[in-house]
C-alpha cells in the first residue's frame, strides 16, 4: 500500500490540490456552501453560468426529478458578471480553492465582453465557457452543435483573456470529438464534457410537458455512462486536458471518469442531496489509489485505454 498519494493535477499554468471540481450551476457561488463543509478541501468551483446583465431565467416549473436524475430549465438565472465580482467574489476572498467562473453569451460579443471583465479579477483562475446556449446570429441554434462556430468562439475568448479557457461541451451532438477537436483548435487550453442532456416529461393529469419551457437539462446519475463514453472518445482525439462532468455521485463513478480519460472532474446533481459528497469522493479517490499502491492520480487517467 502506497503511504501518501499525489492528488494534484495540472491545467495549463494552474495546480490543483485535486481533481474534484464542482460543476457550474450546482453549487452556487460556492459561499453558500460555507457553513456545510470545508470548501478548502475542494480542487476548485466552477461558479453558476454569468451573463453579462442579470438574468431572471425561466418561469416555473423549472426543476422535475425523474428515477436517477432530474430535469432542469432554469434558464442560466445569473446575478450578472458585476455583481457576481462585486458582491459574490469577496465572500471567498479566504478560500483556499480555484474559482472558475462559467460564462454565456447569446452572441460572440457577450462571451468577449465577458472574458474582458473577468480579465483583471486575480481570484478567477480560469473561464469555462458554456456552448450549450444559443446563437442568436445563428437563429438559435447552439452555438455548441457547429464546429466552425466552436472554433470562431474559442479562439475570440482566447484573443481577450490571459486565463486558461475551457469549453464546456454539449452532450446533444452526433459526434462529440468533432466538437472537441473544434475546441482545440480554437485554442481551449482544456475542455469540460458533458452538460445535460435534452428531455421531457410529461404530466399525464395535465397532459402537457411539465416544465413550463417544455424541454429540459437531465443530470443526475443517470447520464453517467454517457459522459464517461463521451469522455473516453474525446481522450483519443485531442491533447489538452479533460474535464469529467456528469451524474457523478460516488468515487467509483469519479474513478470510472479518470479512467475514460478525464484529468479533473465536476460534481453537480449529487451536490444537491449530500453537499459534501466532494469530501467523500476525494477520500475515495485517494482510499483507492493508497489500496491499488498507485503513487499519484495522473497515473490512472485514461489508463482505460491501455487495456
Ligand atoms: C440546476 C442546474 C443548473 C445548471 N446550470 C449550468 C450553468 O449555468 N452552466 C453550465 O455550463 N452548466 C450548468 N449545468 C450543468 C452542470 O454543470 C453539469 O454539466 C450537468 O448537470 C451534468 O452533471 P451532473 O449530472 O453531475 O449534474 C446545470 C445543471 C443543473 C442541474
Amino acid at each position: 500500500m502506497a503511504s501518501s498519494v499525489n492528488l494534484t493535477v495540472k491545467l495549463g499554468s494552474l495546480i490543483f490540490k485535486n481533481p474534484v471540481l464542482t460543476a457550474s450551476g450546482t453549487f452556487g457561488y460556492a459561499s453558500e456552501y460555507k457553513n456545510y463543509m470545508d470548501l478548502n478541501a475542494l480542487g476548485g468551483f466552477v461558479v453558476k453560468g454569468l451573463s453579462v446583465n442579470p438574468k431572471k431565467g425561466n418561469k416555473p416549473p423549472r426543476i422535475v426529478e425523474t428515477p436517477c436524475g432530474m430535469l432542469n430549465a432554469i434558464g442560466l438565472q445569473n446575478v450578472g458578471v458585476d455583481k457576481f465580482i462585486k458582491e459574490k467574489l469577496p465572500l471567498l476572498e479566504d478560500v483556499d480553492a480555484h474559482i472558475i467562473a462559467n460564462i454565456y453569451g447569446t452572441k460572440a460579443e457577450e462571451f468577449i465582453k465577458l472574458a474582458e471583465r473577468l480579465e483583471g479579477v486575480g481570484r478567477v483562475s480560469a473561464l469555462e465557457v458554456n456552448v450549450s446556449c444559443p446563437n442568436v446570429s445563428k437563429g438559435g441554434a447552439l452555438f455548441g452543435k457547429n464546429p466552425n462556430e466552436v472554433v470562431k468562439l474559442a479562439s475570440s475568448v482566447k484573443k481577450h483573456t490571459s486565463k486558461p479557457v475551457i469549453v464546456k461541451l454539449t452532450p446533444n451532438v452526433d459526434d462529440i470529438a468533432v466538437i472537441a477537436k473544434a475546441a482545440c483548435d480554437g485554442g481551449a487550453d482544456a475542455v469540460s464534457l458533458i452538460n445535460t442532456i435534452t428531455g421531457m416529461v410529461i404530466d399525464t393529469k395535465t397532459k402537457k410537458p411539465f416544465l413550463a419551457n417544455k424541454t429540459g437539462g437531465l443530470s443526475g446519475p443517470a447520464v453517467y455512462p454517457v459522459g464517461v463514453r463521451m469522455v473516453y472518445e474525446v481522450y483519443e482525439k485531442i491533447k489538452v486536458p479533460i474535464i469529467g462532468v456528469g451524474g457523478i455521485y460516488n468515487s467509483d463513478v469519479a474513478l470510472q471518469y479518470l479512467m475514460a480519460g478525464a484529468a479533473l472532474i465536476e460534481i453537480g446533481t449529487a451536490n444537491f442531496t449530500k453537499p459534501d459528497v466532494t469530501i467523500e469522493i476525494i477520500k475515495g479517490i485517494k482510499e483507492f489509489l493508497k489500496v491499488e499502491n498507485i503513487k499519484s492520480v495522473g497515473d490512472i487517467v485514461g489508463i482505460a485505454h491501455s487495456v
